[in-house]
């Protein structure tokens, strides 16, 4: 969850550097920290707070060194102070380190160093970490970290300098946290995600789980960490462009990525629907092995799961197969019912989220088959499943899931439509009117988001209802995971409490919240369940809260049941949700918004959870 980024060659590095930890930013935010090689030392700098903060403690000034590593962080070992800021110097100044990940064993290894006479200064893992290599250190750093890495449990990347070698960065890969490494001209850049040095370089080569890297100016090498001989690894030309890390005139990369949706459900549904034929390429079974599922286990955590949890019904609903859908981390340690016939469905829109990761584990180890759904190209999850199925949302940089999550949605629902076909649950009529009205989709939520009035009602409501204490979220069937979306986008941008509730179960427990300063947000877009919902609306009203409804347009009779009422473009009832959650991201933003809040870096988040 930390974002790491390392530079040798040529060019004095600092601004490169700090300009690579901006666009990392979004991997984690307590703190940030740099170290470079300046006239034979190694210096370090590092602060609580954002990158800006450390880019006003060391200034702008030329920094001649030409190498060096920055860090930004999400606190796991140790709190939100200074001296748990990474890098981490050994106490003699010759090394330094810096980590993205978790060293398990850490309490062992701080003893350890302790008890061989180092001082230790902060309160995590990664400490050890640099006076264990400190000990090891015998003028060539690739082998001491050789002989420090098999002693490190856990999962992590880190990168490391000697100070006695001025133009080499040596890092190393255990388990998940990503590296790639940037191929300049007479340079090189190594760093947890490609956007960090994207504006330098788009030649990439990918660090392989369980490889040491040795980077020189003029090139990388990589080792297996189990020894044997260096391996060849191809310089990819990187297909993402730097605009893709830019805000491209929005005020916040939110606000763009949700205006993205449209060409992020286009470019997933894309080719993988034609003239009534289905095509997932990358699912990893074949069609006789699809059409004999049985049972699908979708896991994933927040949005991700969220997503699966729509796709929980379409499954059901079109193909007839059981489906349930779990969050990753309390899936893994349930006893789980497999057989050869159960399909494990793992959404995870970075690939790296530890809790997915180990439950994709745990379903290959118990012998199931696993379909990875993400939107990273070679994350981790995708070499651990049998199969990927890519969204095609481009790089999502906000904190917040949007166009992901609306992505991800549109994926499932071709994934439910191919199983309902190969089962032959659905007419092929049935299968082209979907197909159709799928196609639809992106020119709806356009439409939707050129809706001037649409934007006008929710900014409107954002300043009516942003000091308010709580909200509750009511919707039921498929609407009700797109509530469970909206409650979580709000209180992780805004902070303020929210719940998500079946509004049938309302009357069981959450009614009692209820007073005349609880706004309910119901999606009631038209559908089997509309209503029911309608009735449950009856019992909000009468306890004097506020509703805040989403509805198909055209619904000219909410307005008795609803005091604040939003309308999204018709579609099928089972794509509805596409639409409804939009509104539900903008009320979010914008309640956000009016508080003054950091609405692309939310308090205490990250980007990628890395850490269980
Ligand atoms: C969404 O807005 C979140 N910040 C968060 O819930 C996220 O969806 C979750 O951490 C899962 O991430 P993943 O899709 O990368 O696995």
């Amino acid at each position: 969850m930390c974002g790491i980024i390392g530079y040798t060659g040529p060019r004095a590095c600092k601004g490169l550097i700090l300009d690579g930890l901006e666009r990392l930013e979004y991997r984690g935010y307590d703190s940030a920290g740099i170290v470079l090689l300046e006239d034979g030392a190694l210096v370090r700098d590092r602060t609580v707070g954002k990158v800006a903060d450390l880019r006003r403690l060391v200034g702008d000034n030329g920094s001649p060194a030409t190498l060096g590593m920055g860090h930004t962080r999400w606190a796991t070992h140790g709190g939100v102070f200074d001296r748990n800021a990474h890098p981490f110097l050994s106490n003699d100044g010759r090394i330094a380190v810096l980590m993205n990940g978790i060293v398990e064993n850490y309490v062992d290894l701080r003893a350890e160093v302790v008890a061989g006479g180092h001082t230790l200064s902060s309160d995590t893992d990664t400490e050890a970490l640099v006076h264990l290599l400190a000990d090891a250190y015998e003028g060539d750093l690739v082998e001491a970290v050789r002989k420090v890495y098999p002693r490190l449990d856990g999962h992590f990347a880190f990168l490391a300098l000697a100070r006695d070698e001025p133009d080499r960065i040596v890092a190393a890969r255990l388990a998940w946290p990503p590296l790639v490494v940037g191929k300049g001209d007479g340079e090189m850049y190594i760093a947890s995600f490609l956007p960090a040095f994207l504006e330098q370089t788009r030649q990439v080569q990918h660090v392989e789980e369980g490889e040491i890297v040795d980077l020189r100016p003029d090139g990388a090498r990589f080792w297996p960490i189990a020894g044997g001989p260096a391996r060849e690894r191809a310089v990819e030309e990187a297909d993402a462009t730097i605009e893709v890390a830019e805000k491209g005139g929005y005020e916040t990369f939110m606000l763009k990525e949700i205006h993205e949706q449209p060409r992020a459900i286009a470019d997933t549904i894309g080719e993988r629907y034609r003239d009534g034929e289905l095509h997932l390429d990358g699912i990893g079974l074949s069609d006789a092995e699809l059409a004999e599922i049985d049972r699908v286990l979708i896991v994933g955590c927040g949005t991700a799961l969220h997503a699966g949890l729509v796709g929980r019904y379409l499954i059901e609903e079109w193909a007839g197969v059981a489906t349930e859908a779990d969050v990753a981390s309390e899936w893994r340690y349930r006893k789980a019912v497999f057989d050869p016939r159960t399909l494990v469905l793992a959404i995870s829109q970075s690939g790296e989220t530890a809790d997915t990761l180990a439950a994709v584990q745990l379903a290959r180890e118990r012998g199931a088959r696993v379909v990875a759904i993400t939107n990273v190209m070679g994350s981790a999850v995708t070499r651990v499943a049998d199969g990927v199925l890519y969204t095609r949302a481009g790089l999502e940089i906000s904190v917040g899931s949007s166009k992901c999550f609306t992505a991800q949605i549109a994926l499932m629902t071709l994934f439910a439509l191919r199983l309902a076909q190969l089962r032959w649950r659905l007419e092929p009529a049935r299968i082209a009117e979907i197909g159709r009205e799928l196609e639809r989709l992106p020119e709806l939520v356009q439409r939707l988001l050129d809706d001037a009035a649409m934007h006008a009602k929710v900014e409107q409501l954002a300043r009516e209802f942003s000091t308010h204490r709580f909200f509750l979220f009511l919707g039921r069937h498929i609407g009700l995971p797109i509530c469970q979306e909206g409650a979580l986008k709000l209180k992780e941008l805004s902070y303020i409490p929210t719940d998500a509730y079946a509004a049938g179960e309302m009357k069981h427990g959450p009614i009692a919240l209820l007073t005349d300063e609880t706004p309910v947000v119901a999606v009631a877009t038209d559908s089997h369940v509309y209503e029911k919902i309608v009735s449950n609306l009856q019992e909000v009203k009468a306890r004097g809260a506020a509703v805040i409804a989403v509805v198909t347009e055209g619904n000219t009779n909410i307005h008795e049941h609803a005091q604040h009422v939003i309308e999204v473009p018709r579609t099928l009832p089972e794509l509805e949700p596409i639409l409804a959650v939009i509104p539900l991201q903008l009320l979010a933003y914008h309640i956000a918004r009016e508080l003054g809040l950091d609405i692309d870096k939310p308090r205490n988040l990250a980007k990628t959870v890395t850490v269980e």
